[in-house]
């Protein structure tokens, strides 16, 4: 279900923060920013410098005000530079922080599961999750953020459930969340609280690096009672939690999927099994998954 797109209430007003992985119109951090924009937030947009030759983060830099400040978040050094340069913009230190960053390299490159290049697997968890443990030290060690700011991050139940294409994002994922975890308590001694926002299956150019993508958003949208939640209702979601409105939130991993998480199963999917899978009638989708096991 499409959800209505809202005006902006200045939730935001007076905070300052930095966007780490708006990469196109796609991304979910694309709409993240446009959404803290509408809300009067001021932020820094970062991303890989790898990501400077796709030229399209300038228009939303455009957009929205907001300086462009290429970082690396798996360096240190760039993460330095980064929050030396974003508090030296605003005149101090942050609110928040959105962590939208992930990269699955063997599954970009589909090597199964059970045989990942051990470099490509650490290298993703590198990016998908220490990256949110390395940008909050350097973050910290920088006096960059401010007493009672927020910080979240995106994650997907693949944390917690196994989806067979997933593959290793599945373990990132779980990472991630520890790190939340591990994190939140430490950081809160300052008020500062940090979540992740468990996703529904969303068309991005992440997204769309898991192999069968449109049939795990089918299969989603089948199944979560509200359809799977757009990228609108997730930026809308993330000013939440950046917002005074979430102060007592942290530590939490939030699913925000359409209900899909407390599913079991629906009548729309049995119908689907009974009329395709269990009749054994093939589909092209199907053939394309599986290959010549089906
Ligand atoms: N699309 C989905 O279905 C979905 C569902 C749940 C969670 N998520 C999560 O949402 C987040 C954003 O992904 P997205 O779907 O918007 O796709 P996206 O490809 O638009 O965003 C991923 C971003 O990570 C950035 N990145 C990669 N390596 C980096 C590095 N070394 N340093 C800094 N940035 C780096 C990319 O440049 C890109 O901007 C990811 O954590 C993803 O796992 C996505």
């Amino acid at each position: 279900m499409a959800a209505t797109p809202l005006s902006g209430h200045g939730l935001l007003q007076g905070k300052t923060g930095i966007i780490f992985g708006a990469l196109n119109p796609q991304s979910l951090a694309w709409y993240i920013a446009e959404a803290v924009h509408r809300e009067g937030g001021r932020f820094v947009l970062t991303n890989a410098p790898v990501a400077q030759r796709l030229g399209e983060v300038d228009a939303l830099s455009e957009k929205t005000g907001a300086p462009l400040i290429w970082a690396d978040a798996t360096s240190t050094d760039d993460l330095d530079r980064l929050f030396a340069e974003a508090t030296a913009h605003f005149g101090g230190g942050i609110d928040f922080i959105v962590h939208s960053i992930g990269m699955g390299m063997n599954v970009r490159k589909n090597r199964p599961y059970e045989d990942l290049n051990p470099d490509w697997f650490l290298k993703t968890l590198d990016i998908s999750a220490a990256s949110l443990h390395r940008t909050i030290t350097q973050g910290l060690k920088a006096g960059a953020l401010n007493d009672g700011g927020s910080i979240v991050t995106l994650s997907f139940i693949g944390a917690q459930r196994t989806f067979s294409k997933y593959s290793e994002m599945g373990d990132a994922k779980a990472l991630l969340e520890s790190i939340v975890r591990s994190y939140g308590y430490r950081l809160a001694k300052r008020g500062i609280r940090i979540n992740s926002v468990s996703q529904s299956p969303t068309r991005t150019s992440a997204g769309s690096g898991i192999r069968g993508f449109d049939l795990l958003y089918t299969f989603a949208e089948t199944m979560a009672p509200l359809g799977n939640a757009d990228s609108d209702s997730c930026a809308d979601y993330v000013v939440s939690l950046l917002s005074d409105y979430t102060r007592m939130v942290t530590m939490q991993n939030l699913f925000h999927d359409g209900g899909f998480s407390t599913m079991g199963v629906t009548d729309e999917l049995l119908e689907l099994l009974g009329e395709g899978l269990l009749k054994g009638q093939d589909s092209s989708a199907l053939q394309e998954l599986f290959g010549d096991k089906k």
